[in-house]
């Protein structure tokens, strides 16, 4: 069952050089019991891909145009009343250096409490601690964290305690940009695996943004790879694993050391900083792309269809299918 259908979703800054245009139409689908990675390197568009499905952008970001799809409401257009009602509610998000996210003068439990507040404010105090105690304990938090300030928590409880506020008011959707960046292995591995019992005992649906290949394709169900804010190629795992086929993601697989194999070639991407402030109106991998050909010095192509699950915005994909 889709649980967000996203379209077009566009968003530019507004800087002193021109117009960033950070997220460039990108459009994809997330189901129920399902977990999308989102991926690329660094400046891609990713959070702001995230700050966007939430109508959370803030200036000098604007929300130039596209839909985000869920239970039959458009987020981008409801009013702010429908709007609040939706966040953290449908759709909540997990944000990039989470653990900065909690206020270091209320304890932890005055911050989840609020947080439900917000949704719930005919629920009695002692319900409402009632259900902040079973959310600690939901992310494998001792329920006496409620009592402190966050301060006292490790990185990784702080991490956690920041996931317990986002499913506090039991979102359907969850975005987690870079949730375990900075995390040791052992920490990262336990967050992990709080999501996807999440998923699994809950049916939701989870974007987890990050640039740790690895990470994704360990966890994720689907992949979308994210290129200078295009989304370029969208796909099972095992597709995108074995059966990539736009260069950038070929070219991102190539450049991962293969722990298995240390006698493997690892290639590196060519390092020309995709120009995002007023780009040109060809594909932005163009520069760096070892496949180009005579028709890519023009405006990129949308998704050709490779599977079912599979797509990919590629003019090779386009010349192979005769389309
Ligand atoms: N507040 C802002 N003002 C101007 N430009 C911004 C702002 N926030 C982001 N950008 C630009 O938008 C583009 C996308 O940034 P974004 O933070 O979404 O990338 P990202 O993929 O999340 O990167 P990272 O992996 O480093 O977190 C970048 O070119 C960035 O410089
Ligand atoms: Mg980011």
């Amino acid at each position: 069952m889709s649980l967000l259908k996203v379209q077009n979703l566009t968003t530019y800054y507004d800087t002193s050089a021109g117009y960033n245009q950070a997220l460039e139409s990108i459009s994809f689908d997330l189901n129920s019991n399902e977990i999308l990675g989102l991926i690329g390197e660094s400046g891609c568009g990713k959070s702001t891909a995230g700050y966007s499905l939430m109508r959370m952008v803030e200036r000098p970001g604007q929300i130039m145009g596209g839909s985000v799809l869920i239970d039959g409401l458009d987020l981008l257009t409801v009013d702010n009343a429908t709007h609040r009602k939706l966040l953290w509610k449908e759709i909540a998000m997990i944000p990039q250096s989470a653990m900065n996210a909690l206020d270091p003068c209320y304890k932890i439990g005055a911050q989840i409490l609020e947080a439900l507040k917000i949704h719930f404010p005919q629920m009695s105090k002692e319900e409402g601690m009632n259900r902040v105690h079973s959310l600690l304990e939901m992310v494998g938090l001792n329920s006496r964290i409620a009592q402190t300030y966050p301060h006292k928590l490790s990185g990784g409880m702080k991490q956690r305690a920041v996931i317990a506020m986002a499913l506090a008011c039991d979102p359907k959707v969850i975005i987690s940009d870079e949730a375990t960046t900075g995390l040791d292995v052992l920490i990262e591995a336990q967050i992990l695996a709080i999501l996807r019992r999440l998923k699994k005992e809950r049916g939701l649906g989870i974007i987890i943004i990050s640039h740790d290949l690895r990470m994704v394709t360990t966890v994720c169900d689907r992949i979308g790879i994210m290129y200078a804010g295009y989304l370029v190629e969208i796909g099972s795992t095992d597709e995108i694993k074995h059966n990539a086929q736009h260069p950038y993601t070929k070219a991102l697989f190539s450049s991962q050391i293969d722990m298995n194999d240390f006698n493997r070639r690892v290639d590196s991407i060519e390092v020309v900083v995709p120009k995002s402030i007023n780009p040109d109106d060809l594909c932005r991998f163009f520069s760096r792309c070892k496949e180009k050909v005579d028709v890519c010095n023009t405006p990129p192509p949308g998704f050709t269809s490779i599977s079912p699950t599979h797509a990919v915005a590629c003019f090779k994909e386009v010349l192979a299918s005769g389309k």
